[in-house]
Order: structure tokens, then C-alpha cells, then sequence
């Protein structure tokens, strides 16, 4: 048997090849955050500077990095994805009506679902704003777009909420809407603003589009699978919000009609009581494994699609952040 050994892919590898100007991204957050009302200040501090794993912003410094250097409008642009990352995470959190986000109480538990929206609001209209400032008629088009397509991809699974008979294809259009699509921005941008060639930017855009994929396969996933204290958010939040992802569309499929009806009633009826349940024939019908089949498959076809690039010590961590996007844990 041809055993293939797996290496560990050390993220605060990849994070520190863009320490310093990551840290120029954290001072912009900062002083773009000051309001003079204090409640949009302490909501928005709270969640931004609470340990997220800055991905997208990091997608798109490398990128720059890789295309040969990065100058002010490339910070500019890792900001204003970092905020508008942040803003629908806290609209997202009011949506699912989430108690836990990055191990803390979610902003919406903490001060209410109002207060959250009108903050998201806050940090959607500063990226905005910031964003304006590049004076880039293209890179204000791609970013309003985006925004727009997040939104249907929310739209779209609020539609499929509740219903077992949600499609493979149908889940795999929400995904790509609501998350890959910001990935996929992230590294458009960079491309953009470092006047790659048409074929790098169309590179770019495939890899950000897979590696966006691959990030929310592995986080239904890790749904089923991760714990409380590494994930930083409660498991079983998916069933509970009647959400067909993946591992559930998959066991259905698989598993006896009765274990497919139980699974079906569980999302019909969006609660956490069947989780058990639904977990035991989640993982019977391997349909964990499947999930991170297809995940790999994302990861493999962002890793193809960076051959546009040269050869760099950042195209080898745009490499490891597709396989980190399947390992990671958390
Ligand atoms: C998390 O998904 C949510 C998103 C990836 C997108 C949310 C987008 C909006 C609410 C649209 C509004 C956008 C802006 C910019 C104001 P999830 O619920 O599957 O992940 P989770 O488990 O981390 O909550
Ligand atoms: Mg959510």
C-alpha cells in the first residue's frame, strides 16, 4: 500500500512571513474603529480584536507578496476585507442566533440583536469609506459586487433552511456565495492593485474561489466533529439552525430510511435534541469523510491554479494555507 505521509502545515508559519505588515492592518482596524459613541467602539473592538485567524486579509498579503511587494493600497484593502468579514460575521451571529463566537459570547448575547446589527452596520460603512480612499473605480465595483453576492449566498440558505431535500448543488452554491466569494475577492484585489497579467489575476481569482470552498467544507465539517474549546463556537450549531450541510445531505443519502428520516425531522424541525442521533449516522455513513474528500479536492484545485505565479517563498504559503485550510482544527 502506498502510504503518502501527510505534513503539518504550521500556520503561525505562514502568518509570520507577513508579521510586519499585518501589524500596519491591526493599527489601521484600530484607528478606523474610534466612534464617539462608545458602544460601537467597545462592540466592534470586542469582536475584532478577539482572536480571529485574519485569513482573508493574510489570502491577500501574501498574494500581493507574491506578485512582488506590497505598497499602502494593499493594507488599505487587507482592512477593508478584515471589517466587512467582521460586519457580517456580527449580522450572521444575529441571523443564526449565536451565543458563542471565538471563544467569547457572541456580540448579539452580549448587548442584543439590535446593537449588533447597527454595529455591523458601523464597520460595513468604514470599510467603505476606507475603501474609497484607493480612488479605484475597479476595486470599489469587485468589492460592492461582493458584498452583494454574500448577501444572496445568506439569502439562498435561508431559503434551503429547513428543507432535507436541499441539493448537493444547491449547498455548494450557498458556500461559494457566502464565504468562497470573499476569498476570492481577496486575492482579485491583490491582483488588482499589483497590475497582475490576466492570466495570474484569473489564477488568483480560482485559487481564492477553491481555497474559499475548501475553508467552509471543512467548517461544516468540524460542525460535527470539533469540540467547544477549539472551535470557539458551540458544536451541532448547524442542525440546531436547520441548516443541510454537506455531512447531513451526504448521510442521507448513505444511511437506512429510517436513520434518513431521523435526520430529516432533525432539520425540519431545527433543534439541537437529535444531535446525538444525527451524529452517530454522520459518522456510520462516512459522510465526515466525504465532506473532507471534497474539501481536499477544493484545496487541490486552489494549489493547481497557482501556477500562474513564479516561484517564492509565498507562493510556497499560499500552498500551505490550502492544506491548512483542510488540517486546521479550528
Ligand atoms: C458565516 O457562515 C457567515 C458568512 C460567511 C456570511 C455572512 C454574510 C452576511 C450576514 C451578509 C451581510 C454582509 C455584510 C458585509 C454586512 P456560518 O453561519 O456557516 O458560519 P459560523 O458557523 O461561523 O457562524
Ligand atoms: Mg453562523
Amino acid at each position: 500500500m502506498n502510504v503518502c505521509p501527510v505534513t503539518t502545515i504550521d500556520f503561525n508559519a505562514i502568518k509570520n512571513l507577513t508579521c510586519d505588515e499585518m501589524i500596519a492592518v491591526d493599527k489601521l482596524i484600530l484607528a478606523t474603529l474610534s466612534s464617539k459613541v462608545e458602544l460601537v467602539n467597545k462592540i466592534g473592538c470586542y469582536i475584532i480584536s478577539n482572536g480571529g485567524k485574519r485569513l482573508r486579509p493574510l489570502l491577500l498579503l501574501l498574494t500581493a507578496n507574491a506578485l512582488g511587494g506590497i505598497n499602502e493600497c494593499h493594507i488599505t484593502m487587507a482592512t477593508v476585507v478584515e471589517f466587512l468579514h467582521t460586519a457580517s460575521l456580527l449580522h450572521d451571529d444575529v441571523i443564526d442566533e449565536a451565543s458563542l463566537r471565538r471563544g467569547r459570547e457572541s456580540a448579539n448575547l452580549v448587548w442584543g440583536n439590535a446593537a449588533s446589527v447597527l454595529v455591523g452596520d458601523f464597520l460595513y460603512a468604514n470599510a467603505f469609506q476606507m475603501m474609497t480612499r484607493t480612488g479605484d473605480v475597479q476595486v470599489m465595483d469587485l468589492v460592492s459586487q461582493t458584498v452583494s453576492t454574500l448577501t444572496e449566498g445568506e439569502v439562498l440558505q435561508l431559503i434551503n433552511c429547513h428543507n432535507p431535500d436541499t441539493t448537493e448543488a444547491q449547498y455548494l452554491e450557498v458556500i461559494s456565495c457566502k464565504t468562497a466569494i470573499l476569498f476570492r475577492t481577496a486575492a482579485h484585489l491583490a491582483a488588482l492593485i499589483s497590475d497582475a497579467t490576466p492570466e495570474q489575476t484569473q489564477g488568483l481569482i480560482n485559487y481564492g474561489l477553491a481555497l474559499g470552498m475548501a475553508f467552509q467544507l471543512i467548517d461544516d465539517a468540524l460542525d460535527y466533529t470539533s469540540n467547544v474549546a477549539e472551535l470557539g463556537k458551540n458544536l451541532g450549531n448547524d442542525l440546531t439552525e436547520g441548516k443541510t450541510t454537506l455531512p447531513l445531505i451526504y448521510a442521507m443519502q448513505y444511511a437506512r430510511p429510517d436513520e434518513a428520516h431521523i435526520i430529516a425531522e432533525a432539520i425540519k424541525k431545527g433543534s439541537a435534541d437529535a444531535f446525538q442521533q444525527v451524529h452517530e449516522i454522520v459518522i456510520k455513513t462516512d459522510a465526515i469523510a466525504y465532506t473532507f474528500q471534497r474539501a481536499e479536492e477544493q484545496a487541490e484545485k486552489a494549489i493547481a491554479a497557482l501556477v500562474c505565479l513564479s516561484d517564492s517563498v509565498y507562493k510556497d504559503a499560499l500552498i500551505d494555507l490550502a492544506r491548512f485550510s483542510v488540517q486546521r482544527s479550528y
